[in-house]
């Protein structure tokens, strides 16, 4: 039997709501439906399944009411009509005992902004949930350490919360809800605050977890690259109604609406790899005002044969090499100005691969990635943009 299931669901934010259901029937839209009532649709006439086991993604732009529809499933919002069925169970019907030990026992939440509780160890937030059950002191303790294993941070449930990245923060609310062990797991915009580099690892662990784990899950995304890399399923949301459900494949193959087909055409356009998505962090920068000692110095700690020179503000003025900066140091002169080779090759943040490789190929330094103020963003190096192009072939 399927897992969750929702029928026909509304919400309607507003008062007399039940004035709003006969505009929806003449197809007024939202926003007609808001200015001739007061009344804001959330959720309008929703209906899908969830399997056991399934990673279901529900995706759409700020608005579009995910918010809403995941706290109908573990009825936070209480649905203005329709139902939601967790194990056969319509919870938007049941009594106020049975909700609370459904919401206890068989499914979790994690929010965007977790807020973790800051005198507490993270053992000790993670137990949080297990201790509202009133589930014993041990046992609790055996649990929560467990799910800390789950996630990566064992080692850290004697810290406190401030000790923690904020990646590793939203990893603790993620052990949070899984210290319950939930059949199904609510997720919403889990990782949308997180840089785009932690909430790749995010993604992968999660994925890594949930292939031995094979909860129920809902995750919810305004992020179409997020929604596909995770989702068995994902359902498109756009005013309060499902456009498109279905696999990542068929939502790129076969979108079935014109604004499904422009979310797509969209993620096309970011999967080509520009110079900003593979550049890295320079191994070290020489300040304008430093002199040449410290010039050699870095280029000989990082074993780099040259080294960008930028200003406090980090705007570009060129590089300097490291005979150059020795035999500086040997004529004992700190005027590293005269040494700055202002010939370097600069790229756009925005010019796409193909553009870098004959740039690289000629290049005597790595590529300095600046910004429209010359302001240096990062690097790259040759053996990247050659790697990455094989990376692409495989
Ligand atoms: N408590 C509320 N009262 C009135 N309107 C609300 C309330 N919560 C959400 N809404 C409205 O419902 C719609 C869906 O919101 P939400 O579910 O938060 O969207 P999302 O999570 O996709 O950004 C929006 O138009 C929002 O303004
Ligand atoms: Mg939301």
């Amino acid at each position: 039997m399927e897992k969750i299931k929702i029928e026909n669901l509304y919400k309607v934010f507003g008062k007399n709501t039940k004035r709003v259901f006969p505009l929806i029937e003449k197809n007024y839209d939202k926003e007609e439906i808001l200015k001739k009532t007061g009344c804001t649709i959330g959720v309008n006439n929703v209906s899908f399944e969830v399997e056991d086991g399934e990673f279901f993604v529900v995706m759409g732009l700020s608005g579009s009411g995910k918010s809403t529809l995941i706290r109908c499933l573990n009825r936070l919002i209480k649905p203005t009509k329709g139902s939601v069925y967790i194990d056969g169970k319509d919870i938007a019907k049941c009594d106020e005992e049975s909700l609370i030990e459904i919401r206890r026992k068989k499914m979790s939440m994690v929010f965007q902004n977790f807020a973790l509780f800051p005198h507490r160890t993270i053992l000790s937030n993670v137990e949080y949930g297990l201790e509202v059950q009133g589930i014993d002191e041990e046992t609790r303790k055996e649990k929560s350490l467990e799910a800390l294993n789950l996630v990566g941070l064992k080692d850290y449930a004697s810290s406190k919360p401030d000790e923690l990245s904020g990646g590793m923060q939203q990893r603790v609310g993620l052990a949070r809800a899984l210290a319950t062990d939930p059949d199904i797991l609510l997720m919403d915009e889990a990782f949308s605050a997180l840089d785009p580099l932690i909430r790749k690892d995010m993604q992968d662990e999660l994925l890594e977890l949930q292939a031995k784990m094979k909860k129920t899950i809902v995750f919810i995304t305004h992020d179409l690259n997020e929604a596909l890399k995770l989702g068995d399923r994902i359902a498109i949301m756009k005013d309060g109604v499902i456009e498109q459900i279905g696999t990542p494949e068929e939502i790129l193959t076969n979108p079935n609406s014109k604004y499904v087909k422009d979310f797509v055409e969209d993620v096309d356009r970011t999967k080509v790899l520009t110079a900003s998505s593979i550049m890295q962090k320079p191994n070290a920068l020489l300040d304008y005002k430093d002199g040449p000692n410290v010039a050699v110095r870095f280029m000989s700690e990082e074993g780099i044969a040259s080294l960008y020179v930028v200003d406090k503000n980090r705007i570009l003025k060129g590089i300097v090499k490291i005979e150059d900066a020795t035999n500086l140091v040997k004529k004992q002169s700190k005027q590293i100005n005269e040494i700055i080779d202002k010939d370097v090759p600069i790229v756009d943040k925005d010019t796409p691969m193909e553009d870098l490789l004959p740039m690289a190929k000629v290049a005597k330094y790595p590529l300095a990635v600046v910004n429209e103020n010359n302001k240096l963003l990062g690097i790259i190096k040759r053996s990247t943009i050659i790697g990455g192009i094989l990376g692409e072939e495989e």
